[in-house]
């Protein structure tokens, strides 16, 4: 949907006291991203023409913490209600088409939800004309219990005549259970006039942009209510206890699709999403994984209990043993990864290989059929195919200052705790001696050895220990 001229007002300027955090309320995070940033991808989503953001406390760590180009950044200092923070964006909005308030706070509404309350707004649902821009639609939700909340005043008829804040409300209104939830599409053409009329006679000394239903209810446009589908689409953060709340909901319902999807997971109250997970057929996840930024599992894959994997892709066929952590790399199909293995950024692994337990891969590619089963650093490298590495394996990349490569060509064998002094090369067909220091390239198809030979003395006696009391 692309309506236009939609502006979109996100007001982000709350202080956020309560979390008894140095950082701005909007930059805590659910689900590993600011609560902003997800008002943010919502609001793109609905294309609008501008998208501009109330902000004040933390100053300008806010905008940097985004660092978004397109976006208009307005501070609003002193903070005197949600009316005035509107107010701060008039400059930017234009007197035709329409504007959506929605909150920094309030992280996880639906992109439906909102295009439904757009569509009320442009008057496609209502008594008012297609596109007159005369109806103003807000987002209200029945809740149990109402405090804290402006309660919707309806008049006998059902029509929406006000919204009153609950510090402001009589004791018959404080029993109403439609509440406001905050988020509203008003026509421009209306919106400057009834900005600048906004007066702060009330409990609180704000001014209230909630006034403006009043208002639009006097100049006889449609005031219409729309509802989101999901309770928690409008739950706002005020504290890291409704933090932690909305993060558990958010996780269940991302479980929720993986299960509906066909992914089967061990237990899907044990799964942590901070980001986007893509499952091909018949993958299994079992408990407390956490996946990061982006992560793409292959058709069979599966993942064993208490990994972590962040931006990586796991090709068809492949199995992540417990323990094991990938982040920035790429593993090709049926590999067997794990378990306590640590692949990171920048490896590529071909298909079959097979990474075991203690083994630390970083920044090097490995061919096809190879395996380092045990106990071994793998840094900086190229290795070839069906390459075995023993045991304890190290490559020395590192001589203090600068990292240099090491080059293992294919059909290698490296015996066990054997150390690779890069920038070293061990050609095609090589076995190492277990136990050796390679300083220098090796020749191909040979046995190569640094050790000590090993020797046996006859004859020779164990110290015993001398009785108590003799000198
Ligand atoms: C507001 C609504 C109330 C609604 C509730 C939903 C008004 C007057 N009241 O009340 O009807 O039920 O939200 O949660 O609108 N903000 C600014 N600048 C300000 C004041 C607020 O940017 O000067 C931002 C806050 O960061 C927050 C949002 O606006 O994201 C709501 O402000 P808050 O003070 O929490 O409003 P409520 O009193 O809860
Ligand atoms: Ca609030």
């Amino acid at each position: 949907m692309n309506i236009p001229k939609l502006n979109i007002v996100i007001l982000a300027a709350g202080l956020g006291k309560r979390m008894h955090s140095a950082l701005p309320k909007v930059l805590h995070r659910l689900a590993g991203k600011p609560l902003l940033a997800h008002v943010l991808d919502t609001a793109r989503a609905l294309s609008p023409q501008k998208i501009c953001i109330i902000y004040g406390h933390g100053g300008e760590t806010v905008p940097q913490a985004i660092a978004d180009e397109t976006l208009t950044w307005v501070q609003q200092v002193p903070q005197l209600g949600t009316g005035h923070a509107l107010m701060q964006a008039l400059p930017y909005l234009g007197t035709e088409g329409m504007t959506l308030v929605l909150y920094g706070d309030v992280p996880l509404t639906r992109v439906d939800t909102l295009q439904k309350l757009i569509a009320m707004g442009d008057g496609e649902t209502g008594n008012a004309e297609m596109g007159r821009g005369e109806t103003l639609a807000l987002l209200t939700v029945e809740l149990t219990n109402p405090s804290g909340y402006g309660r919707i005043v309806r008049s006998d008829a059902g029509k929406i005549a006000a919204i009153v804040e609950e510090k402001d409300a009589s004791k018959s209104q404080r029993h109403i259970r439609e509440i406001n939830t905050g988020i509203m599409v008003i026509p421009n053409r209306w919106l400057h006039g009834w900005l600048h009329k906004l007066e702060n006679n009330n409990a609180q000394k704000e001014y209230y942009l909630t006034d403006v239903v009043a208002m639009a209810v006097k100049d006889g446009l449609d005031v219409e209510a729309a509802h989101p589908g999901h309770g928690w689409e409008t739950i706002g953060i005020n504290s890291k206890v409704q933090l932690a709340e909305l993060e558990r909901i958010h996780q269940h319902e991302s479980a929720q699709k993986l299960l509906e999807q066909g992914i089967t997971l061990a237990d899907p109250s044990r799964i942590d999403i901070r980001g986007q997970l893509v499952c091909g057929r018949d993958v299994e996840i079992d408990i407390n994984c956490i996946f990061e930024g982006r992560v793409q599992l292959g058709d069979g894959v599966k993942v064993g209990a208490h990994s972590i994997l962040k931006d990586a892709t796991v090709a068809a066929g492949s199995a992540i043993a417990p323990f094991s952590l990938i982040e920035s790399a790429e593993i090709g199909k049926n590999c067997r990864i794990g378990p306590y293995a640590r692949i990171r950024p920048g490896t590529s692994l071909d298909n079959e290989v097979h990474i075991g337990n203690f083994v630390e891969v970083k920044n090097s590619a490995i061919a096809a059929g190879s395996k380092a089963n045990h106990l071994s650093y793998i840094g900086d490298a190229v290795v070839g195919k069906s390459v075995n590495i023993g045991a304890g394996t190290i490559t020395c990349n590192y001589d203090g200052a600068n990292k240099h490569q090491t080059i293992i060509e294919d059909d290698v064998f490296v015996g066990s705790d054997t150390q690779l002094i890069a920038p070293v090369k061990v050609a095609q067909g090589s076995t190492i001696g277990a136990g050796s220091t390679i300083t220098k390239d090796t020749p191909p198809e040979m046995l190569t050895l640094s050790r000590a030979r090993q020797m046996s003395i006859d004859g020779w006696k164990r110290p015993v220990k001398k009785p108590k009391g003799q000198k």
